[in-house]
């Protein structure tokens, strides 16, 4: 099955504030999608349309040829299932263990915790020791969550995403809160996960030789716009200036290189140097 996320002239407002102006994406199943910009480019309020935590003001968005902004009730639940959301802070309940935790991806929708707990069945703790050992942490399973390393919980939160079986993962900064080894640990998990299940990966990032380093398809954009779209090769220093300006270059050189040490490319990164003797 292939299906394709179409995001159709989509106009986001708050206010008077435009936080994502006329976008038009087509991302088909199984792309490693990176999506970069400044501080308030709009890049959560785009992934967050896409998984109907906020409605378009304008413009439609499309899955496999319906229409995911008009969904309500229970199909709008299973399109929610379908695209798993993993945020900077994990979002884990700190207090139960890493095993309830990933179960709890298998019911986004039931009414109260303590009426979940009991209706797990064994083949679905199986699942979940599965995605957990997928990520390599299937010794933690008994563990407060709470008690992980923050690189550790992140995983879990992409075991409790695998537990929903979802087509789509749409991950916001998922690796702003991490040092680099463990940065380049969860990356590492989520371009496997994308390559070997064939699931979708959109992920918002700050930096800029992440997204080079992970993304085979990188989206730039600046004051809500769309202002790059293309392959890490085709992201030269004149377009970095078109997503980050001029002023900003700063901020996406700064981060780059924090994370140089993921072992992105250094290359890369050097033709992306400020320096006007590089930028060309
Ligand atoms: N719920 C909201 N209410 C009002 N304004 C909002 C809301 N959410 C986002 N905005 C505004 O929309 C713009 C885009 O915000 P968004 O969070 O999408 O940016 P971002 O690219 O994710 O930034 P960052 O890199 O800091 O996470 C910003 O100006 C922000 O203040
Ligand atoms: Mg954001």
């Amino acid at each position: 099955m292939s299906a394709t996320l179409e995001i159709r002239g989509v106009t986001r407002r708050f206010g008077k504030n435009t936080a994502v102006n006329d976008v038009s994406i087509s991302i088909p199943q199984g792309q490693m999608v990176g999506v970069i910009g400044r501080s308030g480019a709009g890049k959560s309020t785009l992934l967050r349309m896409i998984n109907r935590l906020i409605d378009p003001s304008h413009g439609s968005i499309f899955f496999d040829g319906a229409e995911v902004s008009q969904l309500r009730g229970s199909p709008l639940r299973r399109w929610q299932r379908d695209c798993a959301m993993i945020f900077q802070q994990f979002n884990l309940v700190p207090r139960l263990d890493v095993l309830t935790n990933v179960l709890l991806g298998r019911l986004n929708s039931r009414p109260t915790l303590m009426s979940m707990l009991n209706i797990f069945n064994h083949d679905e703790r199986i699942d979940a020791i599965r995605a957990l050992d997928r990520l390599d942490i299937a010794q933690t399973a008994l563990q407060r969550a709470g008690t992980l390393s923050g690189g550790q919980q992140q995983r879990v939160a992409i075991a409790r995403a695998l537990m929903q079986k979802p087509k789509i993962i749409l991950a916001d900064e998922p690796i702003a809160s991490l040092d680099p080894r463990n940065a380049q640990i969860v990356m590492d998990s989520l371009k496997s996960i994308n390559e070997q299940q064939g699931i979708t990966v959109i992920t918002n990032l700050h930096t800029l030789d992440t997204a080079r380093a992970y993304c085979r398809r990188i989206i730039g954009v600046a004051a809500g716009r769309v202002v790059f779209d293309g392959t890490p090769d085709q992201l030269t220093a004149q377009v970095a200036r078109d997503i980050y300006g001029a002023d900003g270059l700063k901020e996406a050189f700064s981060e780059a290189i924090t994370s140089t040490s993921l072992g992105a490319p250094k290359a890369a990164v050097a033709a992306l140097s400020p320096s006007p003797a590089l930028a060309s």
